[in-house]
């Protein structure tokens, strides 16, 4: 990593139609902070660059739904997201904004350089139009059936269940969302980047110079390169947004994906006249943090538009995190299934750290995860408390103790504080090493790691045990724990900045550098520490409790809202209900039914035999899900064949408001072959 001068890291820029919940934060926001923190604290040239991301067709629909302008819409959320980065520590050097007219003027002038050489293409295309609203409905003005996957609510730009990336005239059984009316084609001008003239390019840049990239991103890249990269409209028929700049182009701005990334560029421009040193220098390292669902546009878009204006570098690594979900649901603004930062702020002030590290315990690195207050309580009470808390405060009290608050000085060294010293630079090292190849979850493991050692080294060396017998031992003791407190200090500086601001004040030892640390050299003999307080505090269970009450409130809402519950089915008698032979079964094996998008084929045991069932679960189970669960099967359903598959039963699946499927399964163990009745 040394061999660059500068680093310049961008986080993506959060659309300002709603706040930031912890999903944003576990995804993008935090890995980039942490990350950004440690450079600095090496003394490397850095910047962090973001702000928001104020275009798009998300905003304006939201300021249609509360009878407001877009720009009070980005003006209202752009000031709580600022805000509540500030208060969380995510410290950016600039958190610019894309409704200004510096980004406007910025993204205009980049257009217009690529238009100037030619470099798209101008196509008169069909586009649906809403005859009612009189307006071309551009990506999220429209809705209809994914091809993919036939969910239903698929917006004209993407399909949020499948995650495929649309056209709008994809979509089967297209829908207004102005006015719900069925729309029509109309012609209408606009401008393309021709992807496929940069596919060798990426090619060789991505798939033979970049094979280091996190799995995930290089796998997404992997595949869109794979299928052929084709021209992509970089204009939108709108009236909200950066208005295009040519002539003849009234009515029409740039495509939001065109303009966001450019907001990069405009912010540092904003921030520092030498803004071409971390732009075009080959010797500034360019990262961009970001979210799964970017990968595209970071990866293949935005690199492609640099490179055809030519005097850019482009980002040496783009290690985008998966997503977190909260409670087993998918994380929703719409919904308003979040914790939201705002709120987290208010409702447990002076504990930033406490969701900060829980998102970076959990963060899903390489697969999505989930958030759950009672893991928040968990990690709370059982590693911020009851080690690095616990550890901390043993030392600097036992310190008071016995010695008035003053670093002790030092004997002659045990094999085991020997030992025990050695494990500090090792552990540094692997802090760094895991920092240095985005693996934030290891590296705060890590650094727990140091608050372990120190809290097994007290409780083995016992010093309220020996003092009066052996003062000079303790006195050893005591030093080697709060060097290992000075090291926590500075270690835990990226994941922990506000405990580690009180930490330091409470050693009474100004911010080190990080180079300074790994070693039992941090304070010298004499030096006087403050009163112990504690770190962190144990949250009792009625903190939780009411988060959950929100949230099932909310869930409770969302299901008013949702569709109506299906009427009634006409009455049986009971020896109907009899015929059903309804038994607890195990799935042995499972795997995908070759070229369907739903099925599973399931080796169940029923308990009376061993049989195949083909079962349309696979949109929300993976095979590996479903392994060794207990289900329920109607087994004398008559055998059919499906896909070629004979299938003997099915499995009993409740359907959730949102079309989503769960298994019915019994709450505990039964064996395989019970009847349920
Ligand atoms: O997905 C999003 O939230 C986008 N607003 C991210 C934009 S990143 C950048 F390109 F601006
Ligand atoms: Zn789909």
């Amino acid at each position: 990593m040394n061999a660059y001068k500068r680093y310049l890291i961008t986080s993506a820029l959060p659309y300002a139609n709603g706040p930031i919940h912890i999903g944003h934060l576990a995804g993008v926001y935090v890995p980039s902070n942490i990350y950004t923190r440690y450079l600095r604290l090496k003394g490397v040239d850095v910047i962090s660059i973001c702000g928001s991301d104020e275009h798009g067709v998300p905003i304006t629909i939201k300021a249609r739904q509360e009878g407001v302008s877009p720009q009070d819409i980005v003006d209202k959320y752009h000031a709580i997201i600022k805000k509540s980065f500030e208060d969380f520590g995510i410290t950016f050097d600039i958190y610019s904004r894309t409704s200004s007219k510096a980004h406007h003027e910025n993204s205009a002038e980049f257009f217009r350089n690529l238009y100037d050489k030619g470099l798209f293409i101008e196509k008169t295309t069909e586009q649906y139009y809403d005859p009612e609203a009189n307006q071309f409905l551009a990506d999220r003005y429209i809705t209809g059936t994914c091809p993919h996957c036939n969910n239903e609510k698929a917006y004209g730009d993407q399909c949020e269940k499948c995650g495929t990336s649309l056209n709008a005239t994809d979509l089967i059984n297209p829908k207004s969302t102005l006015s719900g009316a069925k729309p029509i084609r109309k012609s209408t001008k606009h401008w393309f980047l021709p992807l496929e003239r940069y596919q060798s390019f990426l090619e060789k840049w991505i798939l033979e110079e970049h094979k280091e990239w996190k799995t995930n991103v290089y796998g997404q890249c992997k595949s869109w390169l794979d299928q052929g990269l084709q021209p992509r409209a970089v204009s939108r028929d709108l009236n909200w947004g950066v208005p295009v700049p040519v002539e003849g182009a009234e009515g029409k701005v740039l495509y939001v994906w065109f303009d966001a990334p450019l907001g990069y560029i405009t912010a540092t421009k904003e921030l520092t006249p030498d803004w071409e040193k971390y732009w075009k220098d080959p010797e500034t390292r360019m990262i961009h943090f970001i979210g799964k669902d970017n990968i595209v546009f970071h990866c293949i878009v935005f690199p492609s538009m640099l490179k055809a204006e030519g005097s850019y570098i482009l980002p040496d690594n783009v290690p985008a995190n998966e997503f977190l979900n909260l409670e087993g649901n998918k994380i929703s603004t719409s919904n308003n299934w979040a914790v939201w930062l705002h709120e987290y702020l208010e409702d447990f002030p002076g504990k930033q750290d406490v969701l900060r590290y829980v998102l970076t315990a959990n963060m899903p690195e390489t697969k999505d995860n989930d958030f759950t207050w009672k893991d928040f309580q968990a990690r709370n009470n059982n590693e911020l408390v009851a080690i690095l808390g616990n550890f901390v405060n043993r030392a600097l009290v036992l310190t008071h103790k016995y010695f008035e608050g003053k670093l002790p000085e030092m004997g002659p060294l045990t094999d085991y504080d020997k030992s025990t010293i050695e494990e500090l630079p090792k552990l540094k090292a692997s802090i760094e090493k895991n920092l240095e190849s985005f693996r934030f979850r290891d590296a705060l493991r890590e650094m727990m790691n140091i608050a372990r050692l120190g809290n097994k080294y007290l409780a083995d060396s016992e010093p309220w045990k020996i003092y009066k017998t052996n003062p000079h031992r303790v006195a050893t003791i005591l030093n080697v724990s709060l060097q290992i407190c000075a090291n926590i200090a500075i270690l835990a500086e990226p994941f922990l900045p506000f405990t580690s601001e009180k930490l330091r004040r409470m050693l009474s030892t100004s911010a080190a550098g990080w180079t300074k640390s790994g070693n039992i050299n941090l304070l010298p003999v004499g030096h006087q520490i403050e009163k112990a307080e504690l770190l962190f505090e144990k949250i009792e269970d009625d903190v939780v409790e009411s988060q959950l009450a929100k949230l099932k409130s909310t869930k409770m809402e969302n299901q008013a809202k949702a569709k109506p519950i299906e009427p009634q089915k006409g009455t049986i008698t009971f020896d109907d209900f009899t015929k059903m032979d309804i038994r607890i079964s195990t799935v042995l094996a499972a795997e995908r039914v070759p070229k369907t998008k739903k099925l599973l084929k399931l080796e169940i045991d029923t308990g009376i035999d061993k049989r195949t069932i083909v079962s349309g679960i696979a949109e929300f189970f993976k095979p590996e899900d479903v392994v060794g669960r207990q289900v329920c099967v109607l087994v004398n359903l008559e055998p059919r064949k499906i896909r070629g598959v004979l299938s003997h039963g099915m499995i009993l699946m409740a359907k959730n408001s949102d079309d989503s499927l769960r298994f019915v399964e019994p709450n505990e163990a039964v064996d395989s072959g019970s009847s349920v009745n």
